[in-house]
């Protein structure tokens, strides 16, 4: 896969220029916005090398107030150079789109800028970047609107994005669930695929199952055979007791605390569960992403660093990329206050060598 350590920065910094003038065209306008340029050329890449190259990564940016006001920003472009030096290779840029569409499904311009140039800043850290549609919300109650509006944002997402480097890479939907069923989903994929390769014929792109992504719902997925520029994404929170103690958004879990993990059982069962996921892929010859995956901030640090420890590794060893849930706000790996890495989370995601 291609390296962008060679990208001109001046030319990505005129980019930006450019991109921030367009910001004040109004959003009927910003479709007519042409394609973003950049100084690597789209390659075609197999799904299995371009994961070979994902490694280890981290989700960002997904409630960030950098979306509603750029001067607000928690995340900073420099953050990604701290990822890579960190030991990271990969980025999941989460974002929460449909809220920045107008009422014809326009993308705002203003939150387009921001993503360019949090894109553009990621490309040249040498990071793979993975746009994730995460709008879980509207998604899990109403599948028609879901679908247009998925359909409105894959197609602006991948027209402006059309000539980023194979290092960009388009991740449909997160965790599809609730009104999209497997049976829902399943039909509705291929729509939405069919709109993202009208411009990107052969760039990868990340599609997880219904039910969450969870990593044991893959026997309901179903995808097009003819398209071989897929890599599946799973995530893994078992068990949701340990994982979301005292999380206010999950009802089962919101009042447990105390929850320790780590016994030989509890390991046991992520090597088996992800046995599995390995014997789906290489029946199916889809290779994997583990998209997310983490432990609450509620739970004692000692069992979330043997429980992120034991996942990635579980992952690595079945040469499944992954990304950590996540960088700030909640299941912190990094802490803004002091601009600083969680240590002990670092550590167990990014074991020392020695
Ligand atoms: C959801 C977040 C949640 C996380 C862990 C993500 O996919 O979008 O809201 O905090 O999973 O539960």
């Amino acid at each position: 896969m291609q390296k962008l350590s060679n990208l001109n920065r001046a030319a990505i910094r005129k980019t930006i220029i450019a991109t921030l003038l367009f910001a004040a065209v109004s959003p009927a306008q910003a479709a007519d916005v042409p394609p973003l340029k950049f100084d690597t050329a789209f390659e075609t890449v197999d799904p299995y090398a371009q994961t070979a190259a994902m490694h280890r990564g981290m989700n960002v940016l997904g409630w960030d107030p950098v979306w509603q006001d750029p001067s607000q920003g928690r995340f900073q472009p420099r953050h990604f150079a701290r990822l890579h030096d960190a030991g990271f290779d990969t980025v999941r840029v989460v974002l929460n789109a449909f809220p920045h569409m107008d009422d014809a499904d326009r993308m705002d311009p203003a939150w387009l800028s921001t993503l360019d140039t949090m894109l553009t800043a990621a490309v040249q850290n040498g990071l793979t970047v993975i746009l994730d549609l995460h709008d879980v919300r509207l998604c899990g109650v109403d599948a028609e609107t879901c679908k247009r509006k998925a359909n409105a944002f894959w197609t602006q997402i991948g027209t402006r994005y059309r000539d980023a480097p194979s290092s960009v890479i388009f991740e449909m939907m997160n965790e599809p669930h609730g009104a999209l069923t497997a049976p829902v989903w399943n039909a509705m994929l291929p729509e939405i695929l069919a709109t993202i390769r009208a411009t990107n014929p052969t760039r990868n792109v990340i599609i997880g199952p219904a039910g969450w992504s969870s990593a044991d719902q893959l026997a309901t997925f179903e995808l097009p055979a003819d398209d071989q520029h897929i890599i599946v994404t799973v995530h893994y929170y078992w068990p949701i007791t340990f994982t979301h103690q005292g999380a206010h958004w999950v009802t089962e879990t919101s009042g447990l605390s105390g929850v320790t993990w780590g016994t030989p059982t509890d390991r046991a069962k992520v090597a088996t569960d992800f046995d599995a996921v390995k014997a789906w892929s290489d029946a199916h010859h889809r290779p994997i992403f583990l998209g997310e995956f983490g432990a609450y901030d509620r739970g004692d640090i000692v069992s979330r660093m043997r429980y992120d420890g034991t996942v990635a590794r579980a992952a690595e060893a079945r040469g499944f990329p992954w990304a950590y849930w996540q960088f700030d706000s909640d299941f912190i790996a990094y802490d803004m206050t002091t601009d600083d890495w969680v240590q002990p989370i670092l550590y167990a995601l990014v074991p020392p060598r020695g």
